[in-house]
């Protein structure tokens, strides 16, 4: 494309104030397709939830957009830039932060010190208002409680917690979560819910996968429900809590 052209579209993209916008996504493992034409579209500082039963394509869609699962064709924007296809550090390095279903704790590592390796690692001096230890433990103070505990010796529900402060350490623009809720207890459940809401307050943008419809749609500013590798609803949340059909037809709920 000319540079003239791309130049235009990146002002467009952010005159619309657009984060992400996502076109005609086709992705898949090896040869077997599972994401057909996934548009989505994200604003800055909103939060998107996508909804979806088991097997809908909602994993493969947040690891095509991190970079793990190089989509077969579409677009993948990132504050203007086309980041399809370009590799998972490089998508971290621009302010993707992705906090995967297994949540990927190091078993071997204190609490602390999963949190001490990203922050060496990310934490930038020109970052004033960034993510610092001393914030992660007002946002989660059982964390600094477990501090000294292996990362085996923790429960789910701390375990997820310590996924989000390490992403939030790599002071991301946009913050992807993979079922935070999945296998925890609903005490749990609603602390992670205070927690989020209190980082939706910071402006943080944010995409939230989740089977838990309560939760995730007392969350968001924006609902897409995926089934069958592809976006079969989008919209508010308050029309999808009425929405009975779609309920019934994507999400048995
Ligand atoms: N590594 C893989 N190789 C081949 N097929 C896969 C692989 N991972 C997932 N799939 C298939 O892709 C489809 C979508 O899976 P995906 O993990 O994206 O669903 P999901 O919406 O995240 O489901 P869940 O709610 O269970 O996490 C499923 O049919 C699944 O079997
Ligand atoms: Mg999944």
């Amino acid at each position: 494309m000319r540079p003239k052209a791309v130049a235009y579209y990146k002002k467009y993209i952010w005159e619309r104030g657009k984060m992400l916008e996502i076109s005609d996504l086709q992705s898949g493992y090896g040869e077997t397709q599972v994401l057909f034409d996934v548009s989505l579209e994200l604003s800055q500082g909103s939060l998107h939830t996508i909804l979806g039963r088991n097997g809908a394509g909602k994993t493969t869609t947040l690891k095509t957009i991190m970079g793990l699962i190089k989509p077969k064709s579409g677009n993948i924007l990132f504050e203007g830039n086309n980041i399809a296809g370009c590799e998972p550090y490089n998508i971290a390095g621009r302010g993707v932060a992705y906090v995967p279903e297994t949540r990927d704790i190091f078993p071997s590592l204190t609490v602390l010190e999963n949190l001490e390796l990203t922050a060496t690692r990310f934490a930038s001096p020109d970052h004033k208002d960034g993510w610092t230890l001393g914030r992660i433990y007002e946002l989660f103070p059982r964390l600094q409680e477990r501090s000294d505990n292996y990362g085996n010796e923790v429960s789910g529900g701390e375990q997820q917690m310590l996924a989000i402060a390490r992403a939030l350490l790599m002071n991301p623009k946009l913050l992807i979560l993979d079922e935070p809720t999945e296998g925890l207890a609903p005490i749990i459940v609603k602390q992670i819910h205070e927690q989020l809401k209190a980082l939706k307050e910071t402006g943080l943008t944010i995409i939230l996968v989740e089977q838990n419809f309560g939760f995730a749609v007392s969350l968001a500013d924006e609902v897409s429900v995926m089934g069958k590798g592809q976006i079969q609803w989008h919209g508010r949340p308050d029309e999808i809590r009425t929405n009975r059909e779609v309920q019934q037809q994507w999400l048995g709920v």
